[in-house]
């Protein structure tokens, strides 16, 4: 044992490290939460937990179940695409109880404003307005039909009065024409 007279210091120094690892198993085994690395690295439990809240989103297809006479009229203008919770907000509650939970109706000098609101960020063929210029204060609704937002159609079959469409042959409108939209 010779060649080992002069290694003290090496296995003081290897005994460290084996006593940290041991701490560090220790301290790692109280703070790594017991569901970590279940399935991936994340806290296996948190699947159960986030199933378990209470959802606040209907979905659309769950309001046009009662609402036909709103989808029908949504489904023939601009906003056909623009879903209802996006504008109601979530309505769970209601969708689940409408006799006891009426919704707001929503504040529309909020809501248009927050897609409308006109922004060089905004792609350009996008309908967008300076709201308060462009309304003078009138709320939107008093001229805008929120399920049907184009100024003067018929909620019921989408048509635009005869002032809209009577063959003036003027220049078609570039935002309504070429389908940009
Ligand atoms: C099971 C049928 C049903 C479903 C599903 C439903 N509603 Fe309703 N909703 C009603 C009824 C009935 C009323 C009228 C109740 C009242 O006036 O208190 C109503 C009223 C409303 C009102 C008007 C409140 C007012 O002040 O006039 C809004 C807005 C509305 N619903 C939006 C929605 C949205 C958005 C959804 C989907 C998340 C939805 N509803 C799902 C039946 C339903
Ligand atoms: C672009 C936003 C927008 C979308 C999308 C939208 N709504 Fe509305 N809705 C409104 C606003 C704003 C009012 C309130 C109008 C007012 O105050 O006169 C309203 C009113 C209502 C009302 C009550 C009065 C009425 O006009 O019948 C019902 C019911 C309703 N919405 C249901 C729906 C349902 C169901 C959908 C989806 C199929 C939907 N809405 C989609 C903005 C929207
Ligand atoms: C969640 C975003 C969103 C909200 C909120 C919203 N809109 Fe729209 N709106 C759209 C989209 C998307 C279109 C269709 C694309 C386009 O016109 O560029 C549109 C189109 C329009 C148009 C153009 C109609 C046409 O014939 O060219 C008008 C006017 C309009 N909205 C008014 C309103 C009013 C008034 C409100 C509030 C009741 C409102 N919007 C709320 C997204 C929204
Ligand atoms: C006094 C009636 C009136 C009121 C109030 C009103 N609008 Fe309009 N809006 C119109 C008319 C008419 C048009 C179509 C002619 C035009 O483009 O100016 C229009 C067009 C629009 C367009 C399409 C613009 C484009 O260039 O494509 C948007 C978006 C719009 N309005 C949003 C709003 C919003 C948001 C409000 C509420 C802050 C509002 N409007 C209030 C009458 C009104």
């Amino acid at each position: 044992m010779k060649f080992l007279k002069d290694a003290g210091h090496l296995f003081r120094f290897a005994g460290l490290f084996v006593l940290a690892f041991l701490i560090f198993l220790v301290v790692r085994g109280y703070v790594v939460p017991k569901t970590f690395g279940e399935y991936g690295h994340y806290r296996g439990a948190t699947i159960v937990e986030i199933a378990a809240r209470p959802v606040k989103y209907a979905g659309h297809q769950v309001c046009e179940n009662c609402h036909t006479d709103v989808v029908a009229a949504k489904n023939l203008g601009q906003h056909a695409h623009v879903n209802c919770e996006a504008c109601h907000g979530p309505l769970a509650n209601h969708a689940n109880d409408p006799a006891s939970v009426t919704p707001a109706l929503p504040d529309t000098a909020v809501l248009c404003a927050r897609c409308h609101t006109a922004s060089a960020a905004k792609p350009k063929n996008f309908s967008q307005v300076d709201p308060a210029d462009h309304s003078g204060g009138v709320p939107c609704q008093t001229c805008h039909n929120p399920h049907n937002p184009t100024p003067g159609a018929d909620p019921a079959t989408g048509a635009m009065p005869p002032a809209a469409t009577a063959g003036t042959h003027a220049a078609p409108d570039p935002k309504t024409a070429g389908g940009a939209k």
